[in-house]
């Protein structure tokens, strides 16, 4: 089997599509795999602003000449390598502060259940409320950004709306700080990244929960979740933040043009509405959703590098990987020695040397009493990322 990366104009029919490299997208309308048989559907896939594809030469027509997936992940790796690995991470932790945010993000989840769950039963929003949390959000984002990185995304037996919404809020409010955003601009992205999505209360939960692809009219629909959030925070008497307003209307727009509501294209769509649509698909692809798994955030930020070409602002997406790291807290890491690790925050010293908790040996295969290691301390170093998936490894045991 052969994987090939191709751009869409070197599509024809016969070729199969193994992966159509669309995540940027918020939900799939095409299926996840397909044969192409007609130039009409190469149109739809370009016309959804989609330019590279994955296709399995062994199940369809070859490309000639064109990079293995391999290759092209290898190119990826280096491009990326060489932009951050001199690198530091702004955000130093003050003390680890897990347990505390561990309370904090506890606390914000039931606080968004609560607003979004009033605005489902046909409520008026509690905007009080929701100023509230993203005041907690800010204060907590500022005190322990490592924790946030790591935290906001666990967890996931929570509705995904609700957990989503708060880890946004939180990631927003980190990266706006690395960003060095005035104090007042950092509480205002924070409030529309907690109201971001709270439009998808007025969409029917068979829809909004459907575990398989959406059909057309299905998917016209969900994209209604952004006019609803923005009817929703009009009808607040009092709500005048147009900073907060722009994260959550223009959170599927696009640099490129290709999102939605309204096709806007770049520097037309707000700072913050463009760092708010980064953050959204990094989560959205680090999370299990009921139609695909999570990936490893490591493979979150590749992609997030390769899609900065087009779909989003190059600098800021770039900038956004330096608050992260390119092995962001969360990742699977495989090290030189052989042994697996978790990365639970950027070092000192260099992106390419995070802290990480080392968990299971690959030689001896077998867990390994945790234990974490400074990497700019230490002889061993990273060799790659893994898929947390191929090791049935429940990340989430070794973060309690
Ligand atoms: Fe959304």
């Amino acid at each position: 089997m052969t994987i090939k990366k191709i751009p869409v104009v070197r599509l024809r029919p016969g070729m199969f599509v193994s992966d159509f490299n669309a995540d940027w997208l918020d939900h799939p309308f095409f299926l996840s795999q397909k044969l192409i048989r007609s130039d009409e559907e190469i149109e739809r896939i370009s016309a959804a602003g989609i330019d590279l594809v994955y296709i399995d030469t062994a199940r369809g027509a070859d490309a000639d000449d064109m990079p293995t997936a391999e290759e092209a992940a290898n190119q990826i790796e280096q491009a990326l390598t060489r932009a951050f690995a001199d690198e530091v991470a702004q955000t130093q932790p003050a003390g680890d502060g897990m347990q505390e945010t561990n309370r904090l993000i506890g606390n914000a989840r039931r606080a968004v259940r609560e607003l979004f769950t009033g605005v489902r039963l046909g409520n008026s929003l509690d905007f009080q409320q929701a100023i509230e949390t993203a005041r907690q959000l800010v204060a907590g984002a500022a005190r322990h950004p490592q924790a946030c990185l790591l935290l906001g995304r666990l967890n996931r037996s929570d509705d995904y709306t609700f957990r989503h919404s708060v880890s946004v809020a939180l990631v927003l409010g980190v990266f706006a700080r690395d960003q060095r955003r005035p104090e007042s601009e950092i509480e205002s992205l924070t409030l529309g990244a907690v109201l971001h999505d709270v439009g998808k209360m007025k969409v029917p939960p068979d829809i909004l929960n459907k575990p398989s692809t959406l059909a057309p009219a299905e998917m016209r629909v969900m994209h209604t979740h952004v006019a609803a959030g923005m009817r929703l925070v009009r009808e607040v008497e009092d709500f005048l933040d147009p900073i907060a307003f722009k994260v959550l209307a223009e959170h599927h727009e696009r640099y490129d043009g290709t999102g939605y509501p309204h096709g806007l294209r770049g520097e037309a769509i707000s700072p913050g509405g463009r760092m708010a649509g980064i953050i959204d698909v990094y989560d959205a692809i680090t999370a299990d959703r009921v139609y695909r798994r999570a990936i490893n955030p490591a493979e979150a930020v590749r992609k997030l590098f390769e899609w900065s070409e087009r779909h989003f602002d190059r600098g800021l997406a770039h900038a956004f990987i330096k608050t992260v790291g390119i092995f962001p807290a969360g990742s699977l890491v495989r090290l030189a020695s052989g042994r697996l690790g978790i990365v639970l925050r950027q070092g000192e010293s260099s992106l390419m040397m995070p802290v990480v908790r080392i968990i299971y040996d690959t030689r001896r295969l077998c867990f390994v009493t945790p234990v974490d290691v400074a990497l700019d301390q230490g002889s061993d170093r990273i060799v790659g990322h893994e898929a947390a998936d191929r090791w049935n490894i429940p990340l989430e045991r070794f973060l309690d």
